[in-house]
């Protein structure tokens, strides 16, 4: 099939990329005020370390909703495809399609049954209702526009087939602690009211809070929510959290730089200096055993009603 001309500028700019301070970003992303997180190879790694971890809290479950083997899937904000390539590879049958604003971290050799798409989601969707068995959102809220979510929602809905699911992961990027040793001294508390300020009020970093009456408003049913606590290292004495912190540990150390890098020093104009101490600390206190520190995890799924 041949591409219309009038597309290719268009995916040109989305191929663009800057560099910021050693990083590089999308420039379609950082200029239409998108997503502001690097694109480059440290991120896939990082994304990579993110996809074991979840794989880790999941038990190693990609799908959760009580389906039948699903024909289609949608991965908004695939990222680097650890999960869609995973999922394809599970389900050589189903046609699984990811769309990305960026199209720096995709794989150059997908499985045959993946596909992808870039754009951004933060338009209304043009493909035809009733599309999808499944649709996957994850960890996207920092590049949903917040007056989007519930048009995002309802478009996720829309393409959903009758019968079929929706399952959206979002972590809450509030740095929390339940033994009351997590104060507003400390950098992580510090680096979570700076990083969550600065995305307010274009972005809402705090969505999954609202998650449950989006999808619900959107017609969906069967809903089930859970709130994971998510180690920031290994400091459960439970040996299933210690081993879900102790791989986190590295993630968590790359995410509390390349989340905040742009949006504090290039939004909020942190000087250099200040953002380098705030995340040294920040990872030395994410690290601390006697801080027990964690960020919310949620999860939910949701069927559209009718059968597949
Ligand atoms: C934190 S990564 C998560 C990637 C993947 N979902 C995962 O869980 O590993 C967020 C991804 O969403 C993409 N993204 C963010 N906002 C987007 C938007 N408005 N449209 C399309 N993609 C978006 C980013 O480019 C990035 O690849």
């Amino acid at each position: 099939m041949s591409i219309p001309e009038s597309t290719e500028p268009l995916d040109d700019e989305y191929r663009d990329t800057v560099e910021y301070c050693g990083r590089a970003f999308s420039k379609y992303s950082l200029e239409a005020g998108t997503y502001f997180a690097p694109v480059d190879e440290e991120e896939i790694e990082r994304l990579e370390l993110m996809h074991n971890v979840l794989s880790k809290v999941f038990d190693n479950r990609l799908i959760f909703p009580p389906m039948a083997t699903p024909r289609s899937i949608l991965d908004c904000g695939c990222g680097a495809a650890n999960w869609a390539v995973e999922v394809a590879e599970q389900h050589p049958d189903c046609e699984v399609l990811g769309i990305d604003v960026s199209p720096h971290m995709l794989p150059d050799h997908p499985p045959r049954n993946l596909d992808f798409q870039i754009d951004d989601l933060n338009s209304r969707f043009t493909f035809p209702g009733n599309s999808f068995d499944l649709v996957h959102s994850q960890m996207v809220a920092g590049g949903i526009h917040a007056s989007r979510w519930p048009s995002y929602v309802r478009d996720i809905y829309r393409v959903t087939k009758p019968g079929g699911w929706c399952q959206i992961v979002e972590m809450y990027l509030n740095a929390q602690s339940d033994n009351g040793r997590l104060t507003y001294d400390h950098a992580l508390s510090k680096w979570s009211s700076r990083y969550l300020n600065t995305l307010s009020p274009r972005k809402n970093p705090r969505a999954a809070l609202s998650m449950a009456g989006w999808m619900e408003n959107a017609g969906f049913v069967d809903i089930e929510s859970k709130l994971i606590t998510l180690p920031m290292s290994a400091w459960s004495t439970e040996s299933r959290d210690q081993r879900i912190g102790r791989a986190n540990r590295e993630n968590i150390k790359e995410l509390l730089a390349t989340a905040a890098l742009y949006p504090l020093t290039e939004q909020t104009k942190m000087p250099m200096e200040e953002f380098e101490q705030l995340i040294s600390r920040a990872r030395d206190e994410a690290g601390d055993p006697s801080l027990k520190a964690y960020f919310p995890l949620y999860v939910f799924i949701g069927r559209k009603p009718g059968r597949r």
